[in-house]
Order: structure tokens, then sequence, then C-alpha cells
């Protein structure tokens, strides 16, 4: 029997700030005791985007109020956890060592045990908080800066199957909302204009289709959505609010068009290893679009295939994925020490190729 383990989770690799208390009772289902999350969406929205050194400053502010809440609504102390997991990357250099650094002394003033989480293993590992999901499992992986199909044998066993050649589709998501004035982050914006749109009036390409194999490229959408919005602003002088929703629908589709096709031949390489009870799971923050979602689910049916798909809130950047992913590494006694470094990039499967970014700075996926 497995003990009873409570471990504090630290999230900044981004643009949001979280603190977690995660418990697990034994061989029980883990519990999310307090999961608090502070965005920073109205520090970046002058910007159009996030700005690194704005975001780390803000990670530095917030930490330890967001610790603070967190183990106040978990009715806990410090004393109280087992370890403190900390992501220590990949993601926005400043923002990351935030976190590392509080972890460290959270983890040596008092005394517990330092665990370094990648934060593509906190969204990977994920439907195993959420649905006590067994391994192996294959997942879609879709975030804002990732794109990647995983088979998932264990906390440290990450096999990739393909991904994005170039941008991620929250990237793209961003991208189509700032050039047609919607908020950020895009993909919700987006992702409510689509609702009200005609996904058939605009014809986007489904880039890599006619490839074979599951990698996937993003990039190209983009452009055809400004040539497309161009196109319209000249001939009617500007855009109708049902042009924009147009738009929105017509670039969603596509998106799901390609994730669900590519994700049919990734389940059929799966699918080849015979696992026992063959799953696919999802996660990222692009996994919260409702389309993309149910188009999955579908996949996942016709193939006969079990689905899962966590929370709106736990798809998007929280610390209860990373106190999890943690817990993991816990139980196969995997800790660190003040050493313990901030990777910008830290792809999860690191025997193969890398598939976006080399030379000094390394493989970003
Ligand atoms: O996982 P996440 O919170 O951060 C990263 O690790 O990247 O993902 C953020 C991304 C953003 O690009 C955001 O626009 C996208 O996820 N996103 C969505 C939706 N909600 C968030 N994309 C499409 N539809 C959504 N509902
Ligand atoms: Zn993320």
């Amino acid at each position: 029997m497995a003990a009873t383990l409570t471990i504090l989770g630290l999230e900044s690799s981004c643009d949001d700030t979280g603190a977690a208390v995660v418990r697990q009772r034994d061989d029980a289902a883990p519990e999310i005791l307090a999961n608090v999350v502070a965005g920073q969406g109205d520090l970046h929205a002058a910007f159009g985007g996030v700005v690194p050194e704005i975001a780390a400053r803000a990670h530095v502010e917030k930490l330890d109020l967001c610790v603070e809440r967190a183990l106040e609504e978990a009715g806990l102390r410090l004393s109280d956890m087992d370890a403190v997991a900390v992501t220590a990357g990949p993601g926005l250099i400043g923002g990351v060592l935030a976190g590392v650094m509080c972890a460290k002394g959270l983890s040596a003033g008092a005394g517990l045990p330092l665990i370094g989480v990648n934060h593509l293993a906190g969204h990977a590992l994920t439907p195993r908080l959420t649905d006590d999901l067994a391994y192996p499992y294959l997942m879609l992986l879709v975030s804002g800066g990732h794109c990647q199909f995983l088979t998932v044998g264990g906390a440290e066993d990450f096999s990739r199957l393909g991904g994005t050649i170039d941008d991620a589709p929250g990237e793209a998501f961003d991208k189509t909302a700032k050039l047609l004035g919607l908020p950020q982050p895009g993909g919700p914006a987006v992702e409510a204009e689509a609702e009200k749109g005609d996904a058939t009036r605009f014809a986007f390409p489904r880039p890599l289709l006619d490839r074979p194999g599951c990698d996937m490229s993003f990039s190209g959408l983009k452009t055809a959505l400004l040539r497309a919005r161009d196109a319209v602003v000249v001939e009617k002088a500007g855009l109708t609010e049902q042009d924009r929703a147009d738009l929105c629908a017509g670039f969603q589709q596509a998106v799901c068009d390609v994730l669900a096709e590519k994700t049919r031949r990734a389940l059929a390489e799966y699918m080849a290893e015979e696992p026992e009870a063959p799953a696919l799971a999802v996660a990222g923050g692009v996994a919260a679009n409702k389309a993309i979602r149910s188009a999955l689910e579908a996949v996942a049916e016709e193939a006969g295939v079990a689905f899962t798909a966590p929370p709106l809130a736990l798809c998007t950047d929280n610390a209860a994925m990373i106190a999890w992913a943690g817990m993991e590494r816990y139980r196969l006694g995997l800790f660190d020490d003040l050493d313990l470094a901030a990777h910008p990039r830290w792809p999860l499967d690191q025997s193969s190729q890398p598939m976006l970014g080399s030379g000094k700075r390394g493989a970003k996926a």
C-alpha cells in the first residue's frame, strides 16, 4: 500500500502564477485541496502578447501570496507538506527561475524535499490526476507553445510519435485573435466568435494532411487567415461582426480537422503496440476548446478507444498538475537538491530527433 502524500506545487513558466496542494491517501484517488491561479492578462493586454520581463516580475510578486492562499484554502501548513514540486522548465526563463527560487526557499526553510517538474509532463500526466488513467495511453498535448503526440508509459517514459514542425495551435489561435482585434489569450475569444460563424464560408488549408505520419503545421493557417481577412477588408472597406465570426469558425474548423486526422494516424501507430486498455487523452490549453474536444472524442469512439479530457481549469496552466507530477516523481524516489536548474528548453522525449530549434539553446521539442 502506498503512503499518504501531500505535495505543494508551484507553476510560473508563462503568464499564470499558480500554487496548489494535492493529496493522495494511500491508494485512493488524488484530491486537489487547493488550486490557486493568478493570471496576468491585464498586465500584458496593452502589448498584444506576453512580455517575458513583465511576466517574471509579476511571478516574483505573486508566488508567495499564491502559496499562502493555497495553504489557507487547503487548511494546512507548510510543515504538513511532504515535498515542494516546481516547474523547472520549459518556459520563459525569468518566470521559471522565479518559481525555482521560491521553491528552493520553501524547501530549505521548511526542510522539505524539492522536486523539479517538466511543465509538459504536468500537462501529460493530468489525466492520471483527474481520471486515474492507467499507463500506457496516447496523449495529444496541445497548448500555446507545444503540440505533440506522446505515448505515455510512465512518469518518466514519454515517446513522441509526431508533433508540429512550426507553430503550436494555441499560438495560431492567439495570432488569429490579434489579427481580428480580439483579446488575448486568443483561444477562448476565437472559440466564442466561432460559435456564431459559418465554418464553410472561407476555404482554409489543412496543412500536411497530404503527407503520411502525424507531424503537423499551423503557421500557414495564420497566413491564410490574414489573406482572407485582407480580401474582405479590400472588398467591403472593413469587417462586419459576421465576417469576423465566419473567419474564426473557418479557422477553428481547419485546426479541428487537422488535429482529428493526425490523431487518427497517431492512434493507429499506438494501437499497433496492442495496449491492454487503449486510451486517448488530450491536455494543454487548447484542450479547453469544446469543438476540438468533441472532434477528438469522435475519433476515439470511431477507434473504440476510451477518451479523457481534463476539466477546463486543468487544461490551461495550473499548479495542481505540477503537484501531481511531483507526486509521481516522489513515488519513484526522484528528488532534486538546491542545484536544481531552470531549463528554458526541455523536450519530454529526449531520445527522439529534435523537431524544433537546435544549436546552442537546445531542442524546443
Ligand atoms: O497550456 P497553456 O495554458 O499554456 C502553455 O503551456 O502554452 O495554453 C495556453 C494556450 C493559449 O495559446 C490559449 O489561447 C490556448 O491555450 N487556449 C485555447 C482555449 N483556451 C486556451 N485555445 C483554443 N480554445 C480555447 N478554448
Ligand atoms: Zn502549459
